[in-house]
């Protein structure tokens, strides 16, 4: 039994699922909570919400507040029950495999409500690891370890309710990996931290990450994802919008963002025209920089004809650096991922099309 706190990620790996097939499936979650009272009408937290997440992943769950991303966490946890919809962990039914599935799973939920805080640091942990049948004295090691590695160690008799909130989410973390369990889900874990403490915090999901476990992360905060993600589950009411690798979708929207330079400023007739034909027209440097999205593969021609017809040259044309805050403020906003604009020179076609 106390090799459970040994992480050995081979013994508990491959149980109830075959190598290759996804250790968490959500497929198709609907949750619909009541209403309650003519104050608090019915509403619909998540609606068909379908993902999967490999073995060793560590996946952002990324959006909006009242995106539905705790709901779907819940549901992971068995805390909130599905209308519809299918969950499992390690290959066993949430729903009807209940103990089975949360056998390979430990949570961190919003709020450290996973602490008790009239118990100190340590009894926490020493607490929970006895919670899960382990004899105190095969943890000790352990905990003093988990205590060191989490920089919690001059705190570790102290009440939870005298820890600061990042020492507090530190130590809901360490409860959480004590479990040793493969798949470890966060609810926004870097909510409300100090900056130091935050990139503390994705330090430790990547080293969780490093050891083979599998994680995910909800968090409204683009950063955390484009940091610590290779993948995110875009979630906006309720509804996946995206479901991609992160630098892939920073190349989409990249491969679509341009920026030219002018010899001379866009004319009002110039602005006009590139307004009505074109999406998100900036001008820049007294008109003579102009930044544009590219959405339809003949775009570019429209704003190559635009300013040619006012006899503007074009001194250079460049892709625009684009971060994952503004990709996904695009997807939030309703856009779809694009495809990319089919033109694999954009400046070789500009410069055909400028006849130069
Ligand atoms: N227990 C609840 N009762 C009623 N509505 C809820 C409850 N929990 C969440 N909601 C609503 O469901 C939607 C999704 O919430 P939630 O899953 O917490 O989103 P997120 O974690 O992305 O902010 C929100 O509109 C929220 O107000
Ligand atoms: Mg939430």
């Amino acid at each position: 039994m106390s090799n459970r706190l040994q992480r050995s990620p081979a013994s508990s790996a491959h149980q109830g699922t075959q190598a290759g097939d996804p250790i968490v499936q959500v497929e198709g979650l609907t949750k619909t909570y009541p209403a309650r009272g003519r104050r608090s009408p019915a509403v619909t937290a998540v609606q068909d919400v379908t993902f999967g997440v490999e073995r060793g992943e560590l996946v952002g769950l990324l959006g909006p507040n009242g995106a539905g991303k705790t709901t779907t966490i819940k549901a992971l946890c068995g805390l909130v029950r599905p209308d519809e919809g299918r969950l499992s962990v390690a290959g066993h039914d949430v729903e009807r495999e209940r103990r089975r599935a949360l056998r390979h799973l430990a949570a961190v939920l919003e709020g450290n409500r996973n602490l008790y805080w009239r118990l100190t640091a340590r009894e926490n942990l020493e607490y929970f690891a006895g919670n899960r049948g382990v004899p105190r004295r095969a943890v000790r090691d352990r905990i003093d370890e988990l205590l060191e590695r989490f920089s919690l160690g001059a705190r570790r008799n102290a009440l939870v309710s005298d820890l600061s909130r990042g020492m507090q989410q530190k130590l809901a973390l360490a409860v959480a990996v004590l479990a040793d369990t493969d798949v470890v889900l966060l609810d926004e874990p870097t909510l409300g931290l100090d900056v130091e403490t935050g990139y503390e915090v994705r330090g430790l999901l990547r080293e969780l990450q490093s050891e083979g476990r599998t994680v995910i992360v909800s968090t409204h905060d683009m950063p955390v994802v484009q940091d610590l993600c290779e993948r995110t589950v875009v979630i906006a009411h309720g509804r996946v919008l995206v479901d991609d690798r992160v630098d892939h979708l920073l190349r989409l929207f990249a491969s679509r963002a341009y920026e030219l330079e002018l010899d001379r400023p866009v004319s009002d007739r110039q602005e006009a025209a590139l307004r009505e034909r074109l999406v998100r027209v900036t001008l820049l440097d007294d008109r003579k920089r102009v930044q544009v999205d590219l959405e339809r593969g003949d775009d570019l021609y429209t704003l190559i004809d635009v300013l040619r017809d006012g006899g503007t040259l074009v001194e250079s044309i460049d892709r625009r650096v684009i971060d994952f805050e503004t990709v996904f403020r695009r997807l939030v906003r309703g856009e779809r991922a694009p495809t990319p604009v089919p033109h694999a020179d954009p400046l070789a076609v500009a410069a055909r099309a400028a006849g130069n």
